[in-house]
C-alpha cells in the first residue's frame, strides 16, 4: 500500500468519526434524578391511595428505572456525598419498592397505604444520612413531595 493510499484511508476514518452522532455521555445530576423521583412517588401515592392501581404501577415502574439505571451513574451530590448511597439505594430497591408493587398488584388500598408509609421513611432515612433531612417525604399518600406544609412549631 502506498503512503498516499494509507493517508487517504486514515483521513476517511477521521472524517467518519467526526460525523458520527455523539451519544450523551455526561452523567445525570443526583438532584435531577431526585426531582423526578419525588414527582413519581407523589403520583404513585395519589393514584394508589384512591385505587388508581394502573397509574400507580406505571409510576412505580418509572421509579424502578430511576433506581436501576439513572441513580447508579448519577454524579454524587456535593453535600453529603460520603453517605453509603449504594447500600441505601439497594435497601430501598429491594424492600420498599417490592412491598409497594405487591400491594398495588393485589389492589389492596390498606396494604398500599402501609407500604407507602414505610417507603417514605426509607426516603427520609437516606435524606438524613446525606445531610438533606430537610427534604421530608410524608407517609400520607395525598401529600405533595417533598413536604411544603408549615413545620411543627419547635
Ligand atoms: C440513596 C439515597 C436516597 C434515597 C433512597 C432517596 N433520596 Fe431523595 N435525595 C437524595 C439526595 C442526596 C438528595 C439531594 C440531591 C442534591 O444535592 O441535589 C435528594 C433530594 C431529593 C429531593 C429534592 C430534589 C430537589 O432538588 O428539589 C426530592 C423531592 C427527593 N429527594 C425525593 C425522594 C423520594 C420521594 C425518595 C423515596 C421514594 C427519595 N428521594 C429517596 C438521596 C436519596
Amino acid at each position: 500500500m502506498t503512503k498516499r493510499v494509507m493517508l487517504a484511508g486514515f483521513g476517511a476514518v477521521l472524517l467518519l468519526a467526526a460525523c458520527w452522532p455523539v451519544k450523551e455521555v455526561s452523567p445525570p445530576r443526583y438532584g435531577q434524578v431526585m426531582v423526578e423521583m419525588g414527582h413519581r412517588f407523589e403520583l404513585t401515592g395519589k393514584a394508589g391511595g384512591v385505587g388508581r392501581f394502573e397509574l400507580a404501577l406505571f409510576e412505580l415502574g418509572e421509579m424502578e428505572e430511576l433506581l436501576d439505571e439513572d441513580l447508579p451513574r448519577a454524579a454524587l451530590p456535593r453535600v453529603g456525598g460520603t453517605a453509603d448511597f449504594a447500600s441505601l439505594t439497594a435497601q430501598f430497591r429491594k424492600t420498599s419498592v417490592p412491598d409497594l408493587r405487591k400491594a398495588t398488584e393485589a389492589h389492596d388500598v390498606a396494604a398500599f397505604r402501609a407500604a407507602f408509609g414505610l417507603a417514605a421513611q426509607a426516603c427520609n432515612q437516606c435524606h438524613q444520612a446525606s445531610g438533606h433531612g430537610f427534604v421530608e417525604v410524608s407517609g400520607e399518600p395525598t401529600a405533595s413531595v417533598p413536604r411544603t406544609d408549615p413545620p411543627a412549631p419547635r
